[in-house]
């Protein structure tokens, strides 16, 4: 059993519903679950007293939360020597395009340039759209940054991209990695 840690940017609330499957995933191997929104970390919370560590994301105007960025570049050496996970959820991953695909990739890429953090698994995820929320300007500014499409029938229904099973694999996966990766030190 490992305790594993995921800390998670949110905007609207899709990043933290999928930081929580994972949690579920995750404590459903028999793991120790620990999940805090990086707006909520207790100063006394030490990274360090972790197995392994899952950081998480979403994307406003091409970017990660900054708190999540300086999370990252603030826990640098810890992130090093421990098993590690990044996941990010977009509008971009949601349009199931290539195109789509790339421009997730891309804000990876400049992720990992600002940080300099090369998690050892990656998840995207797409996200979800709230555009019963939105005003007029906001739903064609989301709909053109996000790159996805309202409902045809209901303009202004919500709407969920995310691939539940794509992240309950996710989960797994690295589930998987961190028991390996921790019974190889544990042989040592
Ligand atoms: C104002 C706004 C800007 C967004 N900008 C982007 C973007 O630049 N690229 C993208 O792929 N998705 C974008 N999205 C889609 C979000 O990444 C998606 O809604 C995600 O589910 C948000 O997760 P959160 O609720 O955890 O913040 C944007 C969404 C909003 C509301």
């Amino acid at each position: 059993m490992a305790g594993i840690i995921t800390i998670f940017g949110t905007g609207e609330g899709q990043t933290a519903k999928v930081a929580e499957r994972i949690d579920a995933e995750l404590r459903a191997r028999g793991h120790e679950t620990t999940t805090v929104n990086v707006k909520e970390i207790d100063p006394g919370l030490d990274i360090d007293d972790f197995d392994a560590v899952l950081v998480g994301a979403s994307i406003h105007m091409g970017r990660q939360q900054k708190a999540v960025r300086k999370f990252v570049n603030a826990n640098q050496a810890v992130l090093a020597r421990k098993p590690n996970g990044f996941f990010q959820v977009s509008g971009s991953s949601g349009e199931e395009t290539e195109e789509g695909a790339a421009e997730a990739a891309r804000y990876v890429d400049e992720f990992i340039e600002a940080t300099n953090w090369h998690p050892d698994r990656i998840g995207l995820f797409g996200g979800a759209l709230r555009f019963s929320e939105y005003g007029f300007l906001m739903r064609a500014l989301v709909k053109f940054v996000a790159r996805v499409e309202s409902s045809e029938e209901n303009p202004l229904a919500d709407v969920e991209y995310t691939d539940w099973e794509e992240v309950e694999a996710f989960a797994n996966e690295f589930a998987t990695f961190v028991e390996e990766r921790l019974g190889e030190t544990a042989e040592d």
